[in-house]
């Protein structure tokens, strides 16, 4: 998010306002975008939602929204006030065409009284179930509120469909009323702070490009483990399972940043052309495939902060049979000239020992001369933390001061968050939707590219009842995981995280 980008005057709806999105992401956000002074002195947020009757009542639970959630707070009412202000509700359920009526008219109003450049600029965000995305877009063209003179986009959330179709069916029904130039598809991952450095880390130093294949890495891994459960989500989760709620979306979009080629230009257009092109050569599995070179896990109970939690099966709301995995490694590899042979490991879970998101690139060996004659110099490794950490580590090899060539990992490191808090995803992505920035979106075509590479997975998942593994909750996940690496001679590296007094090593490996 760059703040010399010019913001015009702006209408924002939100559709879901009364939501958990809204309360626990939205708001926030918007928040501190009016606090850092990247909001237009005129723009206006109307907020639509069925429990809530009147403006006074929306106010209130803004406002208890960035108290509770918020990274930055009001200081003093008065400054409060100035940014509520600019708040309206409408009491409607989506498929009521009396409450687009009453939007356009609060739309129009504004609009009028707004003078100069922008007007007429309305940004569409659907923080509510995706099956209502197409009676919403529908109603949005019917009701004239897509016919401006200003710019129009709308944002919607994951999951885009369950599986290709049902998403080619969503993407069309949005394509009524919206172009791919105006649909923003956000994938929170895109933007983490962490995510976005990848690329500049990549084409912003002359270090790394040269040594950015497969002469020189020997294997990246990526991990986005959780120590929360299901929750409150069981009706979707269960529905879900890891491999389309992490890895179709948040998991292939790192891949993709790791990837991909240096754009022909650093545009939005260049840089999602990149990224297809990374789906395009990654590995199909047929589904007679699947098993070797991906495990899926579910949790069983165990205990996590010293306190005991049930078996996934035992949670509320899943079936006690359920087959739904919470856990997903996986070995990808992507056919083209930069990465042949290299292995990208993937894995992601719920209930796992710890929360952390993690790119590790592990650099080939030495050769055995020197101090690696008996093969026991650690590799070099770029650490490119995400979460909680978010931070860069290049781990070498280094004399321990004061010994007799005794050999040591250490860090060179850089931390962005270490001194403060970094500014939230939602934060950077609603930004760039109001200022027309695609890059950190999900294009249609990685959308459909992913739900190609993830669709035969899990047809062979749903045909192939035995292959599902167990963990015990607070672990790393099953010891299959484990086993798919080292039939390569690797292992999962542990979270590197600061002042880790000794950097990292093979043994420290946790699998219990
Ligand atoms: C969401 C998934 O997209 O990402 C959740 O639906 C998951 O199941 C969440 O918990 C993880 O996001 P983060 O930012 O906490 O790593």
């Amino acid at each position: 998010m760059t703040s010399n980008r010019s913001v015009g005057s702006f209408s924002l709806v939100i559709f879901g306002a009364t939501g958990d999105l809204a309360k626990r992401k939205l708001f926030p956000a918007l928040f501190s975008l009016y606090k850092r002074e990247q909001l237009p002195e005129d723009f206006q947020v109307i907020g639509i939602g069925r429990s809530i009757r009147n403006v006074g009542d929306f106010h209130q639970a803004v406002k208890d929204s960035v108290h509770s959630f918020g990274r930055i707070k009001a200081e003093n009412e008065e400054e409060w006030s100035r940014f509520i202000r600019h708040f309206q509700f409408v009491t409607s359920s989506v498929d009521d065409p009396a409450g687009y009526q009453q939007m356009k008219t609060l739309i129009d109003e504004k609009e009028k009284a707004w003078q100069g450049a922008g007007n007429g600029n309305r940004l569409f965000y659907l923080a509510i179930a995706p099956d209502l995305y197409g009676t919403v877009s529908s109603h949005l063209k019917e009701s004239g509120l897509t016919r401006t003179n200003g710019w129009k986009r709308i944002i919607i959330e994951k999951p885009i469909g369950h599986d290709y179709e049902s998403a080619k069916q969503l993407n069309e029904q949005i394509k009524k009323a919206f172009t791919e130039e105006e649909i923003y598809r956000i994938d929170h991952y895109l933007g983490k702070e962490m995510v976005q450095n990848i690329e500049v880390l990549r084409f912003a130093n002359s270090l790394f490009e040269p040594i950015w294949n497969h002469q020189y890495i020997e294997s990246v891994q990526i991990t986005a483990s959780e120590t929360v459960g299901v929750e409150q989500r069981a009706g979707y989760y269960d529905q879900a399972g890891a491999l389309r709620d992490m890895v179709q979306n948040h998991m292939l979009q790192m891949l993709m940043m790791v990837c991909m080629e240096p754009p022909s230009r650093l545009k939005t257009e260049a840089i999602h052309d990149e990224k297809i092109k990374v789906l395009r050569s990654l590995r199909r599995y047929d589904q007679e495939e699947v098993g070797k070179y991906f495990v899926r896990a579910q949790y069983q109970e165990g205990v996590m902060g010293e306190k005991p939690v049930p078996a996934y099966r035992e949670e509320k709301g899943i079936d006690p049979r359920s087959m739904t995995e919470t856990f997903v490694a996986a070995k990808l590899f992507v056919d083209n000239l930069r990465w042949a042979g290299v292995p990208f490991y993937i894995r992601t879970g719920k209930r796992m020992t710890e929360k952390v998101t993690q790119i590790v690139i592990q650099f080939k060996e030495m050769p055995r001369i020197y101090f690696n004659k008996q093969n026991n110099l650690r590799p070099n490794l770029l650490v490119i933390s995400i979460h909680p950490e978010e931070s860069v580590k290049l781990v070498l090899n280094a004399k321990e001061a004061g010994s007799d060539h005794q050999i040591v990992p250490v860090a060179l490191e850089f931390c962005h968050n270490c001194e403060q808090r970094s500014p939230e995803a939602y934060e950077s992505l609603i930004y760039d939707a109001i200022v027309g920035d695609q890059t950190f979106f999900t294009h249609w075509e990685e959308v459909a590219l992913s739900w190609k590479f993830i669709d035969p997975v899990h047809q062979a998942w749903t045909q192939e009842q035995d292959s599902l593994h167990f963990y015990k909750s607070g672990t790393w996940g099953p010891q299959a995981a484990h086993d798919l690496l080292a039939e390569e001679g690797h292992h999962w590296w542990p979270p590197i995280l600061q002042n880790d007094p000794q950097v990292v090593t093979a043994g420290e490996l946790k699998t219990t």
